[in-house]
């Protein structure tokens, strides 16, 4: 399947999906928007790929939404259209990914990147919520997920002032589990999603689930949705698998079922 506005490459048990809009600094357009949702689905409904790599090019991962396609747009176009909604789907990805990020990401490029389960840096990256300098705010959930990852201390002051931030402070921040030097970033992504990769497959969605369970539970319903969800794994193929695999001091091998 061949893209527009994006890359998308399997290899082997991972998609690495490349947003491909040099001349506009992979800005997100609605076109961009469409790609996506149709690699990552298409990725979650392929039993052969397991994990996912979402990246940019070297100068920018994505230098945020369009703002040619919003600057003529009137609140009746946003509301009617229910603008970024869309941008929900990503987040209703089920198989483990990764955002791996150079250089710009800023507006919607830092919020898809926060979208992911993983967000790896290259030292060359920079993270910004500049909306409000050109008259609005975060509108692909960064005033949430900024605020979630970074507290509101910093997120309040990035998202008021338009100030960016670079790598160094993003990983010191929590909001990125890793800097690499960029000439390495899509290797250490791609070393990052191979292990991901050989897990086994249902144990890694259940997880990345009862994860993503804290910005939606209190703690008592997040425990307990834990506790059943490791419960459900022991109807798998793969905890049998694994279990013996270690009795027997060898990788497991796992299915997916
Ligand atoms: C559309 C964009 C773009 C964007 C860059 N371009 N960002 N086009 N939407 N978000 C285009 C430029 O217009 C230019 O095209 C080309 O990409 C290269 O950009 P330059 O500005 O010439 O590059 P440079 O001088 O290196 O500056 C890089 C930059 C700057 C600092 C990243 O491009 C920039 O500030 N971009 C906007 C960042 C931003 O405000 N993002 C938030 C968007 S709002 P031409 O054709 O002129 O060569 C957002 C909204 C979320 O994400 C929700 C709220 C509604």
């Amino acid at each position: 399947m061949t893209y527009d506005t994006i890359k998308v490459e399997r290899r082997g048990a991972v998609t690495l999906v490349t947003f491909d809009r040099p001349k506009a600094l992979n800005a997100l357009s609605s076109a961009v928007l469409a790609d996506l949702t149709e690699a990552f689905a298409a990725c979650d409904a392929d039993d052969s790929q397991r994990c996912l790599v979402l990246t940019g090019s070297e100068k920018a991962f994505a230098a945020g939404a369009d703002i040619k396609e919003m600057a003529p747009q009137s609140f009746g176009d946003m509301y009617g259209s229910n603008f970024f909604a869309g941008w929900e789907a990503v987040t209703r990805t089920r198989k483990p990914w990764i955002a791996a990020v150079a250089g710009y990401a800023l507006g919607g490029g830092c919020e898809v990147a926060m979208m992911a389960d993983i967000l790896i840096a290259a030292d060359t990256a920079v993270f910004g919520q500049p909306e409000i300098k050109l008259g609005v705010i975060p509108g692909m959930g960064g005033s949430q997920r900024l605020t979630h990852a970074i507290g509101k201390a910093k997120a309040m002051e990035m998202i008021l002032t338009g100030r960016n931030m670079k790598a160094a402070e993003a990983e010191a921040s929590g909001l990125v589990a890793k800097v690499v030097p960029a000439d390495s970033l899509i290797d250490e992504a791609m070393k990052m999603a191979e292990t991901i990769a050989a897990m086994p497959p249902l144990a890694a969605m259940a997880a990345k689930e009862a994860v993503n369970g804290t910005y939606e539970m209190t703690l008592a319903q997040g425990i307990n949705f834990e506790r059943r969800v490791f419960h459900g794994l022991f109807g798998t193929e793969d905890q049998k698998e694994g279990m013996a695999a270690f009795s027997e001091k060898r990788a497991g091998d796992f299915k997916g079922r």
